[in-house]
């Protein structure tokens, strides 16, 4: 499951389905926030005013009919939709970036989006849920919303990107944390090595870790 919220950092939910798109042979479903269309057309220049042009903007420039990954675009208010059940396996979470808003809801069990509820689902039924926190100062109402979710078993990633790799793009510094959250929820090894090093000379796709088993990533 992939959720995209309305924090600063499109950078990173880009740099993310694109990642998946090149590298990760399995599906997602993927619930894009309105805040986060918003965000994406004051920091990315895009134009999209739903999820799937939203998607289709993130992929500029891949064959997307070569892609080893799927994505189900589900809508942010559908609380009825599969990512909303415990019953319907899959991998985990990654909410990325997430916003103050969706982690204070997340944080307390009050789930008025698909997002929120998904990420509720993850955490009832303990299935990795990896938020990528945006905001700057934080005050103490979302340091203790990390710490509650943290307690209640999800894991907290913050934006903020190493630079000891010796980033040279902005692309650089966000694959290398989509590389990290991608690791938390069991995608690691070759593609980690790939995104964390974005001059390796061969990459090739990973298979996700239920990808034959389960149509939710
Ligand atoms: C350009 C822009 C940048 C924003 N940056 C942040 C941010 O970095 N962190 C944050 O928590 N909210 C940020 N917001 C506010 C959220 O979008 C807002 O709280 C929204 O209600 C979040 O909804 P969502 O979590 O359902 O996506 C930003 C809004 C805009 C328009």
């Amino acid at each position: 499951m992939i959720g995209v919220s309305g924090a600063s950092g499109a950078l990173y939910a880009r740099a993310l389905v694109r990642a998946l798109s090149q590298y990760v042979v399995g599906a997602s479903d993927l619930i894009v926030s309105p805040a986060a269309l918003r965000v994406a057309q004051a920091e990315l220049g895009f134009t999209s005013h739903d999820a799937r042009q939203w998607l289709q903007e993130c992929l500029a420039g891949l064959d997307a009919d070569s892609s080893p990954h799927q994505f189900t675009i589900c809508d942010h208010s559908n609380i009825g939709a599969r990512a909303a059940s415990g019953s319907v396996p899959h991998d985990g979470m990654l909410i990325v970036p997430c916003s103050m808003k969706s982690l204070a809801g997340i944080a307390h069990g009050y789930t008025t989006n698909l997002i929120e509820r998904a990420a509720d689902v993850c955490l009832k039924e303990r299935r990795p849920l990896v938020l990528m926190p945006r905001e700057s100062p934080y005050n103490a109402i979302h340091l203790q919303n990390m710490q509650t979710i943290t307690a209640a078993g999800g894991i907290v990633l913050p934006a903020s990107p190493g630079f000891y790799q010796l980033p040279r793009t902005l692309e650089d510094l966000a694959n290398n944390l989509v590389s990290r959250a991608l690791a938390l929820v069991g995608l690691e090894a070759k593609l980690l090595r790939d995104l964390a090093q974005p001059y390796a000379e061969t990459q090739s796709p990973v298979a996700a870790p239920n990808a034959s088993q389960s149509q939710a990533g």
